[in-house]
């Protein structure tokens, strides 16, 4: 009999030391590198957030100006991923091409030598400049559609409107895709995070590292959830249906999506940015009987789901946001992965600064010491 405890989903071991974020779970507390989330949100660029992820600190303004620059001239993809993008079957999920084409960056951008800061750090702004571009340009293709080449006077989130819209979508609009982009950029060690730091323990290059994560935060207890939640929602289909769907939901033990989180036991406090930012979409867009459902829910579930810790999480307001928006509702992870590159390369580099392989161990339940039968003696 093994003496070593298994904990199911690595639930309290921690596997790093990191500086990057902290969860208060209790208090709904969310700080990247010591700054309240909502604050970032409210105030601060995706631009900005990711230098303060991948570097510790706030930018000054030459910093942030040079990082900003570096971004927008490196936003281009060869015309050989293009043409890679344009051969994807164009029903496949954006997230696997995304997965894909990332992946394919690493033959592009040979980058072995990790041990370069220069080239980690080029790699790190090319992945965070090239993702929307990768996800734009295969929702265009897929249609049929030319890939728009993005425009350098236009910052990251309404670069990634018009690329995917052909048009600058108005001021509201392009700060509501910012906030969404810094509220999804970082989260501890989420499994799309650990999984990017195992790759990264291996020394492999930061492309493979990204695809990895990417391919990790494609299912649906993860970033996928998003996708889910609206197909919920329209089954519920009117506030009066709410109700009666939680309680059968909750009788058949059926997880409600959107809902839930490992470290959150309140509501999760990016869904409370999340959910002030839809009233200022919708006053653009109108408010969709969507919101009102979701809002309805979130009551129900207080009463029914509250006592056990289970709260909205930020899955669950992003989704009724990015359709408001005309966005497809496949790209709502593509989004969360176009945002979290930032978190992901800066727990990379935190990795490599003290880095050993990720080799844990397994409890061996499996049969032992068995005779080996010649297969002409096996029925
Ligand atoms: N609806 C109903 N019950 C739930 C839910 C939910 N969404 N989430 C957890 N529970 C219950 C679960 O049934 C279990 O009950 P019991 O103890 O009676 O068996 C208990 O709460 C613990 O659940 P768990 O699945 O063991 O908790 P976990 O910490 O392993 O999982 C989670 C966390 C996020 C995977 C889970 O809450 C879930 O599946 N939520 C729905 C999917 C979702 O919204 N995912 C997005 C997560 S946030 C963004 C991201 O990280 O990508």
């Amino acid at each position: 009999m093994s003496q070593i405890e298994l904990r199911p989903g690595l639930a309290d071991v921690p596997v790093a030391e990191s500086a990057v974020s902290f969860i208060d779970g209790k208090r709904a507390r969310l700080e990247y590198r010591g700054i309240a989330v909502e604050t970032l949100a409210r105030e601060s660029s995706f631009e900005e957030t990711a230098w303060l992820l991948l570097r510790g600190d706030l930018p000054t303004q030459k910093q942030l100006a040079d990082f900003d620059d570096q971004l927008r001239h490196r936003r281009r993809i060869k015309y050989k991923l293009k043409d890679l993008i344009k051969c994807l079957p164009e029903h496949g999920h954006p997230m696997y091409a995304l997965q894909a084409a990332v992946a394919a960056m690493g033959m592009f951008y040979p980058s072995r030598d990790i041990t370069n800061q220069q080239s980690n750090w080029d790699s790190a702004v090319r992945l965070i400049a090239k993702l929307p571009t990768v996800v734009a340009a295969f929702h265009r293709l897929r249609h049929g559609d030319e890939a728009i080449t993005p425009r350098d006077d236009l910052d990251h989130a309404g670069n990634f409107y018009y690329m995917l819209f052909e048009r600058e979508p108005s001021p509201a609009i392009r700060k509501v895709i910012d906030a969404c982009l810094v509220l999804h950029a970082e989260h501890t060690m989420n499994a799309s995070t650990f999984s990017g730091r195992v790759t990264g323990s291996t020394l492999a290059n930061p492309y493979t590292v990204i695809s990895s994560a990417i391919g990790t935060l494609t299912g649906p207890l993860h970033g996928g959830a998003n996708e889910e939640v609206l197909d919920m929602l329209e089954e519920i289909g009117s506030v009066k249906n709410t109700r009666a769907w939680v309680e059968d939901a909750v009788v058949k033990k059926k997880k409600i999506m959107g809902f839930g989180h490992r470290v959150y036991k309140v509501k999760d406090p990016r869904a409370t940015v999340l959910q002030e930012l839809a009233e200022h979409v919708f006053a653009e867009t109108g408010q969709p009987v969507l919101f009102d459902i979701a809002v309805e829910m979130e009551k129900v579930c207080e009463g029914i789901l509250g006592p056990k810790g289970i709260y909205p999480n930020v899955d669950f307001y992003s989704g009724i946001i990015y359709k408001a928006l005309g966005i497809p509702r496949d790209l709502f992870t593509p989004i969360f992965a176009i945002a979290r590159v930032a978190g992901w390369l800066a727990h990379w580099l935190e990795q490599l600064q003290n880095n050993r392989i990720y080799r844990p161990e397994q409890i061996y339940v499996g049969k032992q010491n068995q005779a080996y039968v010649a297969l002409s003696q096996r029925p």
